[in-house]
């Protein structure tokens, strides 16, 4: 049998640089090999600030950009978390083996508690224990995300784990995968990672065109000039690991070597970035411009992606239920 996978996203709008580095890249090799599973993790995406007013457009967003990326329907399932109530059902059942002070230690959750002060919840604090849910439901053995989300890896690991062990065994131990590196940062901001919630100039959407990349690239941080010697500044460096995603060697070396040298304009480094990136994005753009006509075609998708999954999430409930003596 394949091993399984998992991962999900929050519905936050159109996905960006680092979603696709640090996440769905990966995802799209995965599916080649494994039995994976990929979210748009709505439950997930009400525990900070939001708008229900955007909530289904932001979900269809995240859909769209999973398929014109290349999520294959065929190869794996997709599915709106929402639409499976089986996992908020076992999120609550692991929340009985869950421990509060490691859930209020979580670097995670402390973040968001500094991010959102009048927004500090029970959801906002339980979120790990519902991030486990959606993984060990299908019994994942794989959790492809970004290093930021390694802690509640670990955490899904502690939970499966105890519950084994009090219940009898259940679940696998879920492993992360690691994107190698990308880490991308925000191009307002270079000590913070890219995110949607530092406003649209600190990110690049996948669905941006090249003018709208142009100017915001134009606009990011770098440094008052290179200086021989000195170590490279954040936003600098952010904007050469881009180049190295998305320019040829050629391009690269041209531009490092002018950097060591002390030469280097940034403003012609960024036209050379803005063009390659929007020059990757080109196809990915038409097939989503493509999907977004097709509306019925999309919830046929997420229709039998959810079919897929509830079988495989109903068996789990049942099994854990037994475990616990409530069947
Ligand atoms: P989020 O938008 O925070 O729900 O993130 C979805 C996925 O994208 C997770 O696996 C994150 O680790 C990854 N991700 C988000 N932002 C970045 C970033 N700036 N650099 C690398 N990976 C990221
Ligand atoms: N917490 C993840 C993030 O912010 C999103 C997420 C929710 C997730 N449930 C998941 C990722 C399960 C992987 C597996 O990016």
């Amino acid at each position: 049998m394949k091993k399984r996978v998992f991962s999900g996203i929050r519905p936050t709008g159109k996905l960006h640089l680092g979603n696709y580095l640090g996440a769905v890249k990966q995802w799209l090799k995965l599916q080649d090999k494994y039995d994976c599973i990929y979210a748009v993790v709505d439950y997930h995406g009400i525990t900070t600030p939001f708008d229900p007013q955007k909530m289904q457009q932001n979900i269809l967003n995240v859909v769209l950009d999973y398929l014109a990326l290349g999520l294959n329907p065929k190869k794996c399932s997709l599915i709106i978390q929402s639409h499976l109530p089986e996992h908020l059902e076992l999120a609550w059942i692991l929340g009985s083996v869950t421990s509060l002070a490691k859930l209020q230690h979580l670097p995670t959750f402390k973040e968001k508690v500094k991010l959102h002060p009048a927004y500090v919840n029970l959801g906002m604090l339980s979120y790990p224990v519902l991030m486990a849910a959606d993984i060990l439901i299908y019994k994942s053995n794989f959790v492809p995300v970004g290093k930021d989300q390694l802690p509640h890896i670990e955490f899904s690991r502690e939970i499966a784990r105890k519950f084994n062990r009090t219940f009898g065994k259940v679940f696998p131990e879920p492993k992360a995968l690691l994107t190698r590196g990308a880490r991308i940062m925000s191009l307002t901001d270079p000590e913070q990672k890219m995110s949607k919630s530092l406003g649209p100039q600190s990110y690049i959407a996948l669905a941006d065109s090249l003018k709208v990349i142009e100017a915001k690239i134009a606009k990011a941080v770098t440094d008052v000039g290179p200086r021989k010697g000195a170590k490279m500044s954040p936003g600098t460096a952010n904007l050469f690991t881009l180049m190295q995603e998305f320019s040829d060697s050629k391009t690269l070396s041209y531009f490092k070597a002018k950097y060591k040298k002390g030469t280097i304009r940034y403003s012609e480094m960024k036209k050379a970035l803005a063009c390659d990136i929007a020059k990757a994005f080109e196809p990915f753009r038409k097939r989503r411009l493509e999907l977004a006509k097709k509306p019925s075609y999309i919830k046929k998708i997420l229709e039998e992606g959810a079919k897929k999954a509830r079988k495989t999430a109903q068996e789990t409930i049942k099994e854990v239920k037994k475990k616990i003596g409530l069947l």
